[in-house]
């Protein structure tokens, strides 16, 4: 069946909801058009763009069976009740790790409850939860979660049991209860536990404290917990290898429940960092993210494509093109799933019936700006002031900036806010860090018999730095740039 109305019927179709005819006619009597119908009247490009997010998890992984078939072949061993090896993840960003980990471990947790047997994951990523006790107290307190529910469970059963028993002291043969009195005492010692399971604050206690808890909870019932710790390197970053280490000893101490770890990170380097043992436990097992090439982000596009756009709004050029772009961004399927999404989003704005090479283009400026705009929104004060006095210099047409030029109005931009000013040599290293995060471009070049010098530029656009910068309130304050630039010439 089409659809033979015209846009302008699509719109004003389905207005049955009230409304103030004053606020929609103009004074000819026409309908105006509001700020959304424009917008809505666009023929839509996408069917789901949730599907384009990365929070959403593929159930389909193409260009990782190798990966997620060596995850399971380890972790099989926690459906047969038996403790799987450690695992480390490791692979460049973009590349599925956490994608697969969570969908290995849904498939791990369907499986369990088919066969109903004890084993579980427990994701927690590090980056948000990142020191030993937050981790522990996460943890302890999903423990004691379901440790309740698994006390109600069981209660509910044994009182019906006991029910039974009371009119056909048989019922008991088969159990582990002599009779009613002693069945009675049991489920009291589970009331009474029950009662004992508060959950852990998220601060206060002493960390000791914590992991006991935690530990008494994950060996309350027989259970193979596996506890995926993504983004492992943050956690170790932040707070040292004690949570490992605890963890990766705790099998010995259990006696009912074992416990095992797999840890994702996109940077290896944190290993240097890990008490050799730890390490070594950790690394049981290492599995690794290769970067995707063009071709297999071609495939992972295609697939994710379907459900996510309308039939045929793509033109034939549209996937291949985001797939060579994030190629070149070391494999990153999330960068080449964002050129998609936003690729769409423009060619939905602008009102497009297809998506088409061009809004791929527009796309990868637009997500390669707001890198740079949160690069540098997220910058220190310091390191702002650095960029602002080299923008206030290319603002003013000053070319092959050099750093005594840069320190100059710098320290001329301390004085008007009134701060700490950093020494030339500290001024020259946060120029580097600027120059390694892309930000400018800062090259040596010789002077023949006057040495060596840098000459700085700005590699970003300056409309946008220079808007990023001031919307910090302490440089927005500044007023009038000019006599700043003059006072450089009077030096
Ligand atoms: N093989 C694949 N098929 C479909 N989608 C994929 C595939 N690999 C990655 N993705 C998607 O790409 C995005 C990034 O993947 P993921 O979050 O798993 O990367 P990561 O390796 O964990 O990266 P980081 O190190 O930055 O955390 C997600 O939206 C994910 O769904
Ligand atoms: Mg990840």
């Amino acid at each position: 069946m089409t659809d033979e109305r015209t846009p302008r019927d699509r719109r004003t179709a389905g207005r049955d909801f009230e409304v103030d005819l004053d606020d929609v006619l103009d004074e000819d009597g026409d309908e105006e058009d509001g700020l959304f119908d424009n917008l809505l009247s666009g023929e839509p490009i996408f069917e789901n763009k949730e599907v384009l997010r990365p929070s959403y998890t593929p159930d389909e992984l193409p260009h990782r069976t190798d990966q997620i078939n060596n995850m399971a072949t380890i972790l099989v061993a926690a459906l047969r009740g038996e403790t799987p090896s450690n695992i480390l993840i490791y692979g460049k960003t973009g590349t599925g790790k956490t994608a697969s980990a969570k969908f290995v471990s849904q498939e791990l947790q369907k499986t369990s409850q088919r066969y109903d047997v004890p084993s579980e994951v427990q994701y927690i990523n590090c980056e948000v939860t990142d020191t030993q006790y937050r981790v522990l107290a996460q943890l302890a307190n999903t423990f004691i979660e379901q440790n309740r529910d698994w006390i109600d469970r069981r209660t509910r059963e044994l009182e019906e049991l006991h029910e039974q028993a009371r009119e056909d002291p048989s019922a008991l043969l088969d159990t582990e209860f002599d009779d009613p009195p002693d069945l009675r005492e049991r489920i009291d010692a589970l009331e009474a536990d029950r009662a004992e399971m508060d959950d852990v604050p998220m601060t206060g206690w002493p960390t000791d404290r914590v992991y006991n808890e935690f530990f008494d909870a994950v060996d309350y019932v027989e259970r193979v917990a596996v506890i995926m710790l993504d983004e492992i390197d943050k956690l170790v970053e932040k707070s040292g290898d004690d949570t490992l280490y605890n963890l990766s000893r705790m099998n010995s101490e259990l006696s009912n429940s074992r416990v095992s770890i797999i840890g994702i990170s996109n940077d290896l380097k944190f290993t240097d960092f890990l008490d050799p043992r730890v390490k070594s436990s950790l690394g049981e097992e290492e599995i690794v993210f290769p970067p995707y090439d063009a071709n297999q982000l071609r495939d992972i596009l295609q697939h994710r494509s379907k459900v996510s756009f309308k039939p045929d709004v793509l033109s034939e050029d549209v996937i291949p093109l985001c797939a060579a772009f994030a190629a070149r961004e070391h494999g990153d399927a999330r960068r080449a799933l964002d050129l998609l999404r936003t690729a769409g989003e423009l060619a939905e704005r602008d009102q497009e019936e297809t998506v088409t090479e061009a809004h791929v283009r527009r796309a990868q400026d637009k997500i390669e700006l707001d890198r740079v705009v949160e690069v540098v929104r997220t910058l220190p004060t310091q390191s702002k002031l650095v960029l602002y006095a080299i923008m206030v210099l290319e603002k003013n047409g000053v070319h092959n900036i050099n750093t005594g030029e840069v320190y100059n109005i710098y320290k001329r931009l301390c004085e008007e806010l009134d701060t700490d000013v950093l020494t030339q040599r500290r001024v020259t290293d946060l120029i580097s860090e600027l120059d390694m995060l892309g930000i400018v471009n800062a090259v040596v070049v010789s002077k023949g018999r006057y040495g060596r010098t840098k000459e700085i530029s700005l590699s970003v656009p300056i409309e946008e730095t220079e808007a990023v910068l001031r919307a910090d309130s302490r440089i927005g304050d500044i007023d009038d740039i000019t006599p700043f630039v003059q006072a450089r010439f009077e030096n």
